[in-house]
Protein backbone atom coordinates (compact mmCIF):
# COMPACT_ATOMS: atom_id res chain seq x y z
CA UNK A 1 0.00 0.00 0.00
CA UNK A 2 1.33 3.13 -1.40
CA UNK A 3 0.45 5.85 1.02
CA UNK A 4 0.57 9.75 0.00
CA UNK A 5 0.24 13.04 1.68
CA UNK A 6 0.03 16.14 -0.21
CA UNK A 7 0.82 19.60 1.56
CA UNK A 8 -1.94 22.35 1.78
CA UNK A 9 -2.59 24.77 4.09
CA UNK A 10 -3.59 24.10 7.87
CA UNK A 11 -7.41 24.13 8.24
CA UNK A 12 -8.05 22.62 5.33
CA UNK A 13 -10.81 19.44 5.14
CA UNK A 14 -9.25 16.91 4.78
CA UNK A 15 -10.48 13.97 2.19
CA UNK A 16 -8.27 10.76 1.71
CA UNK A 17 -8.49 8.68 -1.63
CA UNK A 18 -7.96 5.45 -1.99
CA UNK A 19 -7.06 3.56 -5.72
CA UNK A 20 -8.02 0.70 -6.54
CA UNK A 21 -7.42 0.79 -10.45
CA UNK A 22 -10.18 1.08 -13.33
CA UNK A 23 -10.63 2.43 -16.58
CA UNK A 24 -10.26 6.24 -14.37
CA UNK A 25 -6.24 4.55 -13.70
CA UNK A 26 -6.11 2.41 -17.42
CA UNK A 27 -3.30 3.32 -20.11
CA UNK A 28 -2.77 2.76 -23.64
CA UNK A 29 -0.27 2.00 -25.93
CA UNK A 30 -1.60 4.45 -28.19
CA UNK A 31 -2.31 7.81 -27.31
CA UNK A 32 -5.88 8.22 -27.68
CA UNK A 33 -7.38 4.71 -27.63
CA UNK A 34 -10.21 4.74 -25.80
CA UNK A 35 -11.25 0.40 -25.90
CA UNK A 36 -7.19 -0.90 -26.35
CA UNK A 37 -5.81 0.43 -23.09
CA UNK A 38 -5.33 -1.75 -19.43
CA UNK A 39 -7.32 -0.67 -17.11
CA UNK A 40 -5.54 -0.49 -13.25
CA UNK A 41 -2.32 0.91 -14.38
CA UNK A 42 -1.48 4.46 -13.35
CA UNK A 43 -0.78 5.28 -9.38
CA UNK A 44 -3.47 6.96 -7.75
CA UNK A 45 -0.90 9.88 -6.61
CA UNK A 46 -0.09 10.17 -10.75
CA UNK A 47 -4.21 10.82 -11.22
CA UNK A 48 -4.36 13.13 -8.67
CA UNK A 49 -1.24 15.25 -10.13
CA UNK A 50 -2.63 18.54 -11.10
CA UNK A 51 -5.73 18.37 -9.05
CA UNK A 52 -6.69 21.04 -6.26
CA UNK A 53 -9.71 21.61 -5.01
CA UNK A 54 -8.99 24.82 -2.70
CA UNK A 55 -9.85 24.46 1.08
CA UNK A 56 -9.47 20.79 0.67
CA UNK A 57 -5.86 18.44 2.14
CA UNK A 58 -5.65 15.39 0.07
CA UNK A 59 -3.94 12.09 1.55
CA UNK A 60 -3.37 9.07 -1.26
CA UNK A 61 -2.89 5.61 -0.75
CA UNK A 62 -3.46 2.95 -3.30
CA UNK A 63 -5.08 -0.26 -2.01
CA UNK A 64 -5.25 -2.02 -5.28
CA UNK A 65 -5.01 -1.43 -9.12
CA UNK A 66 -7.13 -3.87 -10.92
CA UNK A 67 -9.43 -4.21 -14.01
CA UNK A 68 -12.76 -3.66 -11.65
CA UNK A 69 -14.14 -6.54 -13.56
CA UNK A 70 -11.75 -8.87 -11.18
CA UNK A 71 -12.93 -7.55 -8.21
CA UNK A 72 -12.88 -10.39 -5.51
CA UNK A 73 -13.42 -10.63 -1.57
CA UNK A 74 -9.39 -10.32 -0.89
CA UNK A 75 -10.09 -6.51 -2.61
CA UNK A 76 -13.21 -5.67 -0.71
CA UNK A 77 -11.77 -6.97 2.77
CA UNK A 78 -8.50 -4.57 2.05
CA UNK A 79 -10.78 -1.45 0.93
CA UNK A 80 -13.52 -1.95 3.69
CA UNK A 81 -10.87 -2.04 6.38
CA UNK A 82 -9.07 1.15 5.11
CA UNK A 83 -12.30 3.00 5.09
CA UNK A 84 -12.91 2.06 8.29
CA UNK A 85 -10.13 3.32 9.63
CA UNK A 86 -9.89 6.83 7.88
CA UNK A 87 -13.73 6.91 8.99
CA UNK A 88 -12.43 6.78 12.14
CA UNK A 89 -10.11 9.94 11.80
CA UNK A 90 -10.99 13.26 11.69
CA UNK A 91 -11.69 13.42 7.53
CA UNK A 92 -13.99 15.27 5.77
CA UNK A 93 -14.29 12.25 3.73
CA UNK A 94 -13.57 9.38 1.57
CA UNK A 95 -13.04 9.16 -2.09
CA UNK A 96 -12.01 5.57 -3.62
CA UNK A 97 -11.20 5.67 -7.28
CA UNK A 98 -12.64 2.37 -9.02
CA UNK A 99 -13.64 0.90 -11.71
CA UNK A 100 -17.05 1.36 -13.78
CA UNK A 101 -17.59 -2.32 -14.16
CA UNK A 102 -18.29 -3.42 -10.47
CA UNK A 103 -18.70 0.11 -8.99
CA UNK A 104 -21.89 -0.50 -8.04
CA UNK A 105 -20.94 -3.55 -6.09
CA UNK A 106 -18.44 -2.22 -4.41
CA UNK A 107 -20.70 0.91 -3.30
CA UNK A 108 -23.46 -1.16 -2.21
CA UNK A 109 -20.73 -3.53 -0.30
CA UNK A 110 -19.77 -0.86 1.45
CA UNK A 111 -22.60 0.85 2.12
CA UNK A 112 -23.70 -2.62 3.53
CA UNK A 113 -20.72 -2.66 5.74
CA UNK A 114 -19.60 0.57 6.83
CA UNK A 115 -22.95 2.51 6.82
CA UNK A 116 -20.81 5.49 6.73
CA UNK A 117 -22.00 8.90 8.27
CA UNK A 118 -19.46 10.74 6.57
CA UNK A 119 -18.99 10.98 2.46
CA UNK A 120 -17.73 7.87 0.93
CA UNK A 121 -17.15 8.41 -2.75
CA UNK A 122 -16.73 6.07 -5.41
CA UNK A 123 -14.91 8.19 -8.82
CA UNK A 124 -14.58 6.36 -11.61
CA UNK A 125 -14.02 7.54 -16.13
CA UNK A 126 -14.75 5.91 -19.11
CA UNK A 127 -11.85 6.78 -20.73
CA UNK A 128 -8.38 6.26 -19.80
CA UNK A 129 -6.07 8.27 -18.00
CA UNK A 130 -4.08 8.29 -21.96
CA UNK A 131 -7.21 9.38 -23.60
CA UNK A 132 -7.28 12.50 -25.47
CA UNK A 133 -9.94 13.79 -23.91
CA UNK A 134 -10.46 11.74 -20.40
CA UNK A 135 -13.14 12.27 -18.68
CA UNK A 136 -11.02 11.30 -15.14
CA UNK A 137 -9.84 13.70 -13.94
CA UNK A 138 -12.88 16.09 -13.89
CA UNK A 139 -14.87 13.31 -12.11
CA UNK A 140 -12.25 12.59 -9.61
CA UNK A 141 -12.07 16.84 -8.77
CA UNK A 142 -16.24 16.34 -8.30
CA UNK A 143 -15.75 13.28 -6.13
CA UNK A 144 -13.63 14.99 -4.23
CA UNK A 145 -15.40 18.41 -3.96
CA UNK A 146 -18.57 16.07 -2.85
CA UNK A 147 -16.26 14.44 -0.23
CA UNK A 148 -15.83 18.09 1.08
CA UNK A 149 -18.85 18.81 1.05
CA UNK A 150 -20.61 20.37 4.66
CA UNK A 151 -23.15 17.50 5.53
CA UNK A 152 -22.72 15.20 2.54
CA UNK A 153 -23.50 11.59 4.28
CA UNK A 154 -23.32 7.86 3.20
CA UNK A 155 -21.97 5.79 0.27
CA UNK A 156 -22.06 7.63 -3.28
CA UNK A 157 -20.83 7.62 -6.59
CA UNK A 158 -20.15 10.26 -9.43
CA UNK A 159 -19.72 10.38 -12.92
CA UNK A 160 -19.89 12.58 -15.12
CA UNK A 161 -21.19 15.63 -12.93
CA UNK A 162 -23.91 12.81 -11.72
CA UNK A 163 -23.93 12.25 -7.57
CA UNK A 164 -26.01 8.68 -7.24
CA UNK A 165 -26.93 6.54 -4.10
CA UNK A 166 -25.12 3.23 -3.78
CA UNK A 167 -28.44 1.42 -3.16
CA UNK A 168 -30.21 2.76 -6.85
CA UNK A 169 -26.95 3.47 -8.90
CA UNK A 170 -25.97 0.92 -11.84
CA UNK A 171 -24.09 0.93 -14.88
CA UNK A 172 -26.28 1.24 -17.64
CA UNK A 173 -24.23 1.75 -20.88
CA UNK A 174 -20.83 0.54 -21.78
CA UNK A 175 -19.31 3.60 -23.87
CA UNK A 176 -21.04 6.52 -23.10
CA UNK A 177 -19.19 9.04 -20.33
CA UNK A 178 -22.87 9.11 -18.44
CA UNK A 179 -22.57 6.01 -18.41
CA UNK A 180 -25.02 5.26 -14.81
CA UNK A 181 -28.03 5.52 -13.76
CA UNK A 182 -30.28 5.78 -10.23
CA UNK A 183 -33.15 4.29 -11.89
CA UNK A 184 -37.01 5.32 -11.79
CA UNK A 185 -35.90 7.63 -8.56
CA UNK A 186 -33.12 9.63 -10.79
CA UNK A 187 -29.99 10.60 -9.17
CA UNK A 188 -29.26 12.62 -6.04
CA UNK A 189 -27.96 15.26 -7.31
CA UNK A 190 -25.58 17.35 -9.81
CA UNK A 191 -22.04 18.97 -9.18
CA UNK A 192 -21.45 21.65 -11.62
CA UNK A 193 -17.90 23.50 -11.04
CA UNK A 194 -17.81 22.27 -7.39
CA UNK A 195 -21.05 23.42 -6.44
CA UNK A 196 -23.49 20.75 -5.45
CA UNK A 197 -26.99 20.78 -5.96
CA UNK A 198 -29.14 18.35 -4.58
CA UNK A 199 -32.84 17.05 -5.77
CA UNK A 200 -33.18 14.55 -2.76
CA UNK A 201 -31.37 14.06 0.61
CA UNK A 202 -28.77 12.53 1.24
CA UNK A 203 -28.91 8.56 1.32
CA UNK A 204 -29.52 7.17 4.65
CA UNK A 205 -27.08 4.48 5.93
CA UNK A 206 -28.18 1.10 7.27
CA UNK A 207 -27.49 1.07 11.24
CA UNK A 208 -23.68 0.30 11.69
CA UNK A 209 -22.95 -2.94 12.09
CA UNK A 210 -19.10 -3.53 13.72
CA UNK A 211 -19.28 -7.45 14.30
CA UNK A 212 -19.89 -7.78 9.87
CA UNK A 213 -17.06 -5.57 9.67
CA UNK A 214 -15.31 -8.05 11.82
CA UNK A 215 -16.29 -10.96 9.95
CA UNK A 216 -15.29 -9.52 6.70
CA UNK A 217 -11.96 -8.85 8.21
CA UNK A 218 -11.46 -12.68 9.70
CA UNK A 219 -13.83 -14.80 7.68
CA UNK A 220 -12.52 -16.72 4.85
CA UNK A 221 -13.64 -17.71 2.31
CA UNK A 222 -16.76 -15.86 2.08
CA UNK A 223 -19.85 -17.77 1.73
CA UNK A 224 -20.71 -18.83 -1.95
CA UNK A 225 -23.48 -17.22 -3.26
CA UNK A 226 -24.56 -17.82 -7.45
CA UNK A 227 -26.82 -15.92 -9.46
CA UNK A 228 -28.61 -18.01 -11.82
CA UNK A 229 -30.71 -16.36 -14.48
CA UNK A 230 -34.11 -17.28 -15.55
CA UNK A 231 -34.73 -17.17 -19.30
CA UNK A 232 -36.84 -18.59 -22.64
CA UNK A 233 -36.26 -22.12 -22.86
CA UNK A 234 -33.96 -22.31 -18.82
CA UNK A 235 -34.33 -25.48 -16.83
CA UNK A 236 -32.27 -26.71 -13.78
CA UNK A 237 -29.08 -27.96 -15.00
CA UNK A 238 -27.02 -25.37 -13.47
CA UNK A 239 -29.22 -25.02 -9.81
CA UNK A 240 -28.31 -29.08 -9.94
CA UNK A 241 -24.77 -28.92 -11.24
CA UNK A 242 -24.18 -26.72 -8.49
CA UNK A 243 -26.03 -29.17 -5.44
CA UNK A 244 -23.76 -31.66 -7.11
CA UNK A 245 -21.17 -30.16 -6.28
CA UNK A 246 -21.74 -28.70 -2.84
CA UNK A 247 -22.91 -32.88 -1.85
CA UNK A 248 -19.16 -33.56 -3.20
CA UNK A 249 -17.31 -30.56 -1.20
CA UNK A 250 -19.27 -28.78 0.63
CA UNK A 251 -16.48 -26.31 2.66
CA UNK A 252 -16.41 -24.79 -1.26
CA UNK A 253 -20.11 -25.07 -2.23
CA UNK A 254 -22.85 -23.03 -2.97
CA UNK A 255 -24.58 -21.67 0.36
CA UNK A 256 -26.91 -19.20 -1.43
CA UNK A 257 -28.43 -18.63 -4.81
CA UNK A 258 -29.89 -15.33 -6.20
CA UNK A 259 -32.47 -15.94 -8.73
CA UNK A 260 -32.66 -13.07 -11.33
CA UNK A 261 -36.22 -13.58 -12.58
CA UNK A 262 -38.24 -12.56 -15.37
CA UNK A 263 -40.02 -9.36 -14.72
CA UNK A 264 -41.90 -9.64 -11.31
CA UNK A 265 -38.93 -12.32 -10.60
CA UNK A 266 -41.33 -14.87 -11.97
CA UNK A 267 -39.30 -18.25 -12.90
CA UNK A 268 -39.42 -20.65 -15.86
CA UNK A 269 -41.19 -23.90 -14.43
CA UNK A 270 -38.06 -25.97 -14.20
CA UNK A 271 -35.93 -23.56 -12.69
CA UNK A 272 -38.16 -22.94 -9.81
CA UNK A 273 -38.00 -26.45 -9.19
CA UNK A 274 -34.93 -26.85 -9.13
CA UNK A 275 -34.50 -23.79 -6.71
CA UNK A 276 -37.59 -25.71 -4.50
CA UNK A 277 -34.58 -29.00 -4.63
CA UNK A 278 -31.78 -26.52 -3.96
CA UNK A 279 -33.90 -24.84 -0.78
CA UNK A 280 -34.27 -28.47 0.59
CA UNK A 281 -30.95 -29.03 0.48
CA UNK A 282 -30.09 -26.15 3.10
CA UNK A 283 -29.06 -23.35 -0.02
CA UNK A 284 -30.74 -20.04 0.72
CA UNK A 285 -32.93 -18.82 -1.72
CA UNK A 286 -34.13 -15.49 -3.30
CA UNK A 287 -36.04 -14.06 -5.83
CA UNK A 288 -35.37 -11.01 -7.56
CA UNK A 289 -36.12 -9.05 -11.28
CA UNK A 290 -33.55 -9.27 -13.77
CA UNK A 291 -35.57 -5.87 -15.16
CA UNK A 292 -33.09 -2.94 -14.87
CA UNK A 293 -35.84 -0.42 -13.64
CA UNK A 294 -39.41 -0.47 -10.87
CA UNK A 295 -39.23 -2.94 -7.97
CA UNK A 296 -40.97 -6.14 -7.67
CA UNK A 297 -44.48 -6.07 -6.23
CA UNK A 298 -45.24 -9.24 -3.51
CA UNK A 299 -48.17 -11.27 -4.99
CA UNK A 300 -47.87 -13.72 -2.05
CA UNK A 301 -48.78 -16.79 -4.56
CA UNK A 302 -45.17 -17.79 -5.01
CA UNK A 303 -43.76 -21.21 -3.97
CA UNK A 304 -40.36 -19.72 -3.29
CA UNK A 305 -39.63 -16.88 -0.65
CA UNK A 306 -40.32 -13.32 -1.21
CA UNK A 307 -38.57 -11.39 -4.00
CA UNK A 308 -35.86 -8.61 -2.62
CA UNK A 309 -35.98 -5.16 -3.70
CA UNK A 310 -32.25 -5.31 -5.27
CA UNK A 311 -30.80 -6.42 -8.52
CA UNK A 312 -29.01 -9.58 -8.90
CA UNK A 313 -25.48 -8.57 -8.39
CA UNK A 314 -26.80 -6.30 -5.13
CA UNK A 315 -29.15 -8.99 -4.06
CA UNK A 316 -26.26 -11.30 -4.41
CA UNK A 317 -23.94 -9.15 -1.95
CA UNK A 318 -26.91 -8.34 0.54
CA UNK A 319 -27.14 -12.39 0.61
CA UNK A 320 -23.26 -12.97 1.28
CA UNK A 321 -23.88 -10.49 4.26
CA UNK A 322 -26.67 -12.03 5.75
CA UNK A 323 -25.15 -15.66 5.72
CA UNK A 324 -22.03 -13.91 7.24
CA UNK A 325 -23.75 -12.62 10.13
CA UNK A 326 -26.18 -15.39 10.46
CA UNK A 327 -23.06 -17.94 10.01
C1 LIG B 1 -13.05 -1.45 -14.90
O1 LIG B 1 -14.20 -1.56 -14.48
O2 LIG B 1 -12.05 -1.55 -14.17
C2 LIG B 1 -12.81 -1.23 -16.36
C3 LIG B 1 -13.88 -0.45 -17.02
C4 LIG B 1 -14.08 0.92 -16.51
O3 LIG B 1 -13.57 1.38 -15.50
O4 LIG B 1 -14.85 1.66 -17.20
Amino acid sequence: MIDKCIASPPGSAKVVVLGTGGTIAGRAAVQGDNLGYRAGEVGVDELLAGIEVPGVALQAEQVANIDSKDMDAGVWRALALRCAHWLAQDVAGIVVTHGTDTLEETAFFLHSVLAPRRPLVLACAMRPATSLAPDGPQNLRDAIGVAATPGAAGVLAVCAGTIHGAQAVQKVHPYRLDAFSSGDLGPLGVIEEGRVTLAQGWPASPPAAPALLQRIAEQAPWPRVEIVLSHAGAGGRLVDALLRERAQDPAVGVQGLVLAGTGNATLHRDLESAAQRAQAAGVTVVRTTRCPFGRVLASGAEALPEAVDLPPVKARIALMLSLMQAG
